[in-house]
C-alpha cells in the first residue's frame, strides 16, 4: 500500500465510503468510486466515478472495468435502512457483493475489504463485550437488512480465497459523526417531529459501543495494511467500535443536545413498542408503503438491547487503534452546528 496505490471504493457517494475515499486521497492514493449516482464533490476532488447499480445484470462488467489496475477494492456500498422489499436488499447486498468479488477476481485485484455490520451477529438478545467467536454470524434474521448483510459476508468469506482474492470483513458498529446520512439524521428528524420515545428505559441500560466515522475509516485503512503484511488474515471478520461503551439513551440525548434539542422525555415499555411496531409493519405492508414506518420490530430490539463488542481482534490482528471519544465527537458536532448556523461550514466539517 505504498502510495500511490490505486483503490476502488464502492459507495463513495455515501457516509462511510465518502469519508474513506477522502482519507485514501489524503494518504496519496488514487481513488475510483462506484455508486448509482455521481457526486460533484467527488468530482471536485479528482475521484474517478463510475455509475453502476450493483445488483443489475451489467454490473459485473462495469465493476471489472472500474477495478482494472486496482491494488484493493473497498466494498462499502449497501442498501441500508430498516424497511423495504427483500428482493431489493438481496439484489444490492447479496448479488451486488457476489458481482464485486467476481469483478475483483477477473480484474486481478489481490485484496478486498468488505464492510459488514455487527447486526450479522445480532439474535435479538443482549450482546455484552462479546468477540467474534462469542457472537458468531447468524444467517437467520427477521429483518431484511441484517439478513442480506449476513448472507453477503458469509458468502464472500467462503468464496474469496477460491477466487484468488484475499478478503476480510469489517463490522463497524453504529457509525456516527459529521456527514452521517443515517443514524443521527433519523434520530433528529423524529425528535423534531415529536415522535421519539425511550424504549425500555432502565437507568444506564441498554449499552452500545458506537464508532466515530474517523475510526471506521481508519479500521478500513488498517485492514488493507494488515492484508498486505499478513495475508494469512484473509477470511476473517472483525468487530469495529471506537472502544467505548455508553448507555443508548445517553448517546441519543447527547446527539440531540449537539443539535440544540432537548432530551427524550417520553418512554414506551418494550412490549408496547413491539406491539405497535408489529401493527405498523402490517399496515405498511398492506398499503405497500415504501417509506420506512415510524417503528419496526427490528429497531425496537436494537433499541431495547445492549450490543457492545470487544475489538481486541481488530487491535491485535489489524493494528487498529481507535482515537475518537464520544465526548469529543459530540463537542465537534456542536461546534459544526454553530459554525453552520453562522454560515461558515458545510455539515460534515470539510
Ligand atoms: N452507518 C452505520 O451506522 C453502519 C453500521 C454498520 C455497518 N454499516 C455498513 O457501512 C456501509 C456504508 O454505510 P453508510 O452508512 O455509509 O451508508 P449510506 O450513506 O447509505 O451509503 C450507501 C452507499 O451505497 C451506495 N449504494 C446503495 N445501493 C447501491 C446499488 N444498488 N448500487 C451501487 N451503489 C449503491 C449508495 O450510493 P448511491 O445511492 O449513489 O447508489 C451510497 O454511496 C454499508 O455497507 C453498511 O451496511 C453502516
Amino acid at each position: 500500500m505504498t502510495p500511490p496505490s490505486r483503490a476502488l471504493v464502492t459507495g463513495a457517494t455515501g457516509f462511510l465510503g465518502g469519508a474513506l475515499a477522502r482519507r485514501l486521497l489524503d494518504l496519496g492514493h488514487q481513488v475510483r468510486s462506484c455508486s448509482r449516482s455521481r457526486s460533484p464533490r467527488l468530482e471536485s476532488l479528482g475521484i474517478e466515478q463510475c455509475t453502476v447499480d450493483l445488483g443489475s445484470a451489467d454490473a459485473e462488467a462495469a465493476l471489472r472495468e472500474a477495478a482494472q489496475g486496482c491494488d484493493v477494492v473497498f466494498h462499502v456500498a449497501a442498501r441500508t435502512g430498516a424497511w423495504g422489499r427483500w428482493r431489493d436488499y438481496e439484489r444490492t447486498n447479496l448479488i451486488g457483493t457476489r458481482q464485486v468479488l467476481s469483478a475483483c477476481a477477473e480484474a486481478g485485484v489481490p485484496r478486498l475489504v468488505h464492510t459488514s455490520t455487527p447486526s450479522v451477529a445480532f439474535r435479538g438478545e443482549d450482546l455484552e463485550g462479546v468477540d467474534e467467536a462469542e457472537a458468531p454470524l447468524v444467517l437467520e434474521h427477521h429483518a431484511h437488512y441484517p439478513r442480506s448483510k449476513a448472507l453477503a459476508e458469509h458468502w464472500l468469506l467462503q468464496h474469496a480465497a477460491g477466487a484468488g482474492v484475499a478478503a476480510v470483513a469489517l463490522r463497524p458498529h453504529l457509525i456516527w459523526g459529521p456527514g452521517d446520512t443515517n443514524l443521527m439524521p433519523r434520530i433528529v428528524a423524529r425528535a423534531r417531529a415529536g415522535r421519539l420515545a425511550r424504549i425500555g428505559a432502565a437507568p444506564g441500560r441498554p449499552r452500545i459501543s458506537p464508532t466515530h466515522i474517523e475510526d471506521a475509516v481508519e479500521s478500513h485503512v488498517a485492514a488493507w495494511r494488515a492484508l498486505v503484511e499478513r495475508p494469512q488474515l484473509a477470511g476473517s471478520a472483525y468487530f469495529v467500535t471506537s472502544g467505548e461503551t455508553i448507555a443508548t439513551w445517553e448517546m441519543i440525548d447527547g446527539m440531540l443536545a449537539s443539535q440544540g434539542l432537548g432530551p427524550v422525555r417520553r418512554s414506551l415499555p418494550v412490549p408496547v413498542a413491539t406491539a405497535l411496531a408489529a401493527a405498523l409493519e402490517v399496515v405498511w405492508a398492506l398499503l405497500r408503503l415504501e417509506r420506512e414506518p415510524p417503528l419496526t420490530r427490528w429497531v425496537v430490539r436494537e433499541l431495547a438491547t445492549s450490543h457492545w463488542f470487544s475489538i481486541e481482534s481488530a487491535r491485535r490482528e489489524l493494528g487498529y487503534r481507535p482515537r475518537r471519544s464520544v465526548a469529543d465527537g459530540l463537542e465537534e458536532l456542536t461546534r459544526l452546528r454553530r459554525q453552520q448556523a453562522a454560515g461558515a461550514q458545510p455539515a460534515d466539517g470539510r
